[in-house]
């Protein structure tokens, strides 16, 4: 019987093993791999020479100093003169944070010391030590301020790298970086033979490969916070960007400023609303509140994410504006005259918007006219305002105007927004409710020719909600070009900019049409009356007259013509500093205008609703619980009937 085993040895092997193929696979693919260009390749430096207190890369020189020590007391902001110094540096702080139990251990052991060594000193009758009181009562306070949670312990590292062209340069940077320390009496050092883990540790790689510590607690350890530029970052406000001169950021309160209101220019698609949308989000968890006049239904999306309220105002919407319309008299604007007569100057200023243009004899009659038909209403110099029930609208004034010689042709013309084709916009009682911390008004879906009338209208509206209770607010006027076109809304908005700071609020015009804006005398008076400025990228067309009108250097005017999506200058009072508007993940979702972007989070919205349709969750069935013994119903046996 032939041996099974011997023979099946003696099989010829012919296929590789498995393992063999696997090796000259990798093999292949690894040398296939040396072959390509990674992004590793291209943007890493050439070379890279380490000295013993500076690295060499690509010709450019780079030295680590690090902080050893600080002082006893050390002030908020400063890291800011380092932070600030005109050259490039790279700043790396680490923190470790200690068990608060290890650090009070040994503070205990320390102040059982520094007691020792005090009451020694008391026995012998020696003279009191301050050095070693202080100590004790520095100890005491961090240990109660430690156990009772309001501080923490922290090792903080602090390294930078200065950059320069020559190793000379680097030696004076070196130098000047150090004074600056000094100034503050914080010591610090260069990273003597470390220098390329101090290189490291300055890279955003969160190595820290030079492990130099200082023990340090909470506060002092706050008081390094890196992003404070001299002027533009207060303690309270919003983010409005990152400083491009020192990647600081820019926190503003616009209120603590002369007056709150803004201006901001740009050409088409710089990111005009994005910046706005987003101070608006930003300020309503500062509990502002915000209204929007918004000319391209662009703020929906926003008003729908924070539960606004969006009112549009077309021909055929139920929401109604009524010019004539008068404020809840408070404060200072208390007497019923002055209301009575700023409001037939409003008026006036809107029939002029509506009729184009009438004469001074119309004009008199107007005022006349429109005196009447407030007193139709019982509404006169002595009123009370807070007790009128009704206003007159329109077609009172039509009505008062056609019994009067002369009104013939105002009559005529004004129909049309009575009668005609216009009357749904302005012939009706206010019903609008403006109770919302943000509220919209849409004015898209109006006629072009309406669309001045109507945002005069609403901004009078407006104007009466803030004149009757004070409160933290911003109007934002988008498009507000729309308004400048014409003499009596550009003045009606200059009116309200240099009256609204009294009343708690602050104004934003934002435009795209700089050229028209600021050669108005009312435009060019908004804009001294904006102490908030931004400025986003601009065209060749209109530089001059903003170089001009902002009193811009050349290297200004050229970052603002070549200025990307979101970055421009930002100016707050006097001060001003180049900026990039950035907004997080959440917040670009909630605001972007981009139609791809919103194209899909409408896709991603219907799919999701399509997809619960099609499985719906149904709300989990309750488990059968099996009933207590004691309640379950008992059921006795039928007694046989005998
Ligand atoms: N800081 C930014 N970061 C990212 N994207 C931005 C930023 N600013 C604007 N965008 C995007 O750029 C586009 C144009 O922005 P925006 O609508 O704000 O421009 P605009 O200046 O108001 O233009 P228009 O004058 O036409 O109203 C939008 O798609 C917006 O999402
Ligand atoms: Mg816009």
């Amino acid at each position: 019987m032939p041996d099974l085993l011997t023979q099946q040895t003696n099989i010829p092997v012919t296929a590789p093993t498995p393992q063999t193929s696997d090796a000259s696979v990798i093999q292949a693919e690894q040398s296939l791999l040396k072959g390509t260009l990674s992004i590793r390749d291209l943007i890493a430096p050439a070379s890279l020479k380490v000295d013993s207190d500076h690295v060499e890369i690509n010709g450019k020189f780079a030295r680590t100093i690090f902080v050893m020590t600080y002082p006893r007391y050390i002030n908020v902001g400063w890291f800011a003169p380092v932070i600030n110094y005109p050259g490039a540096m790279d700043v790396s702080m680490f923190f470790y944070p200690i068990p608060t139990e290890i650090v009070l251990k040994q503070l205990r052991n320390k102040v059982g010391a520094l007691e020792a060594q005090l009451f020694a000193d008391a026995d012998k009758g020696a003279p009191r030590d301050p050095l070693r009181e202080t100590a004790l009562q520095d100890i005491e306070k961090l240990r109660d301020d430690l156990t009772q949670g309001i501080e923490k312990f922290f090792q903080f590292a602090l390294y930078i790298t200065m950059y320069a062209k020559t190793k000379e340069q680097l030696d004076l940077y070196t130098e000047k970086i150090e004074q600056v320390f000094g100034s503050k009496l914080v010591y610090t050092r260069r990273a003597l033979w470390q220098a390329e883990q101090g290189f490291n540790s300055t890279m955003p790689l969160g190595l820290d490969e030079l492990g130099i510590e200082f023990n340090m607690n909470s506060s002092p350890v706050a008081s390094s916070f890196p992003f404070v530029s001299s002027d533009l970052t207060s303690d309270d406000g919003i983010l409005y960007g990152i400083n491009r001169h020192n990647n600081s950021l820019i926190i503003f309160d616009r209120f603590s400023l002369q007056n709150a209101n803004a201006v901001v220019f740009a050409t088409s698609g710089a990111g005009k609303s994005y910046t706005i949308k987003l101070e608006i989000l930003r300020s309503l968890m500062m509990g502002v509140d915000v209204l929007v006049i918004d000319p391209e239904r662009e703020y929906q999306h926003l008003s729908e994410a924070v539960g606004g309220a969006y009112v549009n105002i077309s021909l055929n919407s139920q929401a109604k504006v009524n010019p004539f319309d008068l404020p809840r008299a408070t404060g200072q604007d208390s007497d019923t005259s002055d209301i009575l007569r700023s409001a037939v100057i409003t008026i006036k200023g809107l029939t002029r918007l509506m009729l184009g243009t009438i004469t001074n004899q119309e004009d008199s009659l107007l005022d006349r006219a429109l005196i009447e038909t407030y007193a139709k209403k019982d509404i006169t110099s002595s009123t009370d305002l807070t007790k009128v029930i009704e206003v007159p609208i329109m077609s009172d004034l039509v009505q008062v105007l056609s019994g009067m010689v002369g009104g013939e042709s105002l009559v005529e013309r004004l129909k049309k927004y009575t009668e005609g084709t216009f009357a749904g916009l302005l012939n009706s009682p206010t019903n609008i409710d403006v109770n919302n911390q943000l509220v919209i008004f849409s004015v898209r879906d109006l006629e072009d020719e309406l669309r001045p009338i109507a945002i005069y209208t609403i901004i009078n509206y407006i104007w009466n909600i803030v004149r009757s209770s004070l409160k933290k607010r911003v109007l934002v006027i988008d498009e507000a070009w729309w308004l400048m076109q014409y003499e009596d809304s550009a003045k009606f908005i200059f009116a309200l900019a240099k009256r609204c700071r009294k009343y708690y609020l602050g104004i934003t015009t934002i435009t795209q049409d700089v050229n028209d804006f600021l050669s108005s005398q009312y435009g060019l008076a908004i804009v001294t009356n904006s102490s908030m400025q931004i400025l986003l990228k601009q065209s060749p067309a209109s530089i001059d007259i903003i170089g001009k009108t902002f009193l811009l250097t050349q290297g200004e005017r050229f970052l603002l013509l070549e200025s990307g999506v979101g970055e421009g200058i930002f100016f707050a009072g006097n001060r001003h500093a180049a900026i990039k508007v950035v907004a997080s993940a959440t917040e670009d979702e909630i605001i972007t205008s981009d139609p791809r972007q919103l194209l899909a989070q409408q896709n991603a919205e219907q799919e999701a609703f399509a997809q619960d349709m099609e499985n719906p969750e149904l709300p989990p069935v309750p488990e059968a619980v099996p009933l207590a013994p004691e309640i379950v119903p008992s059921v006795t046996p039928a007694v046989p009937l005998q």
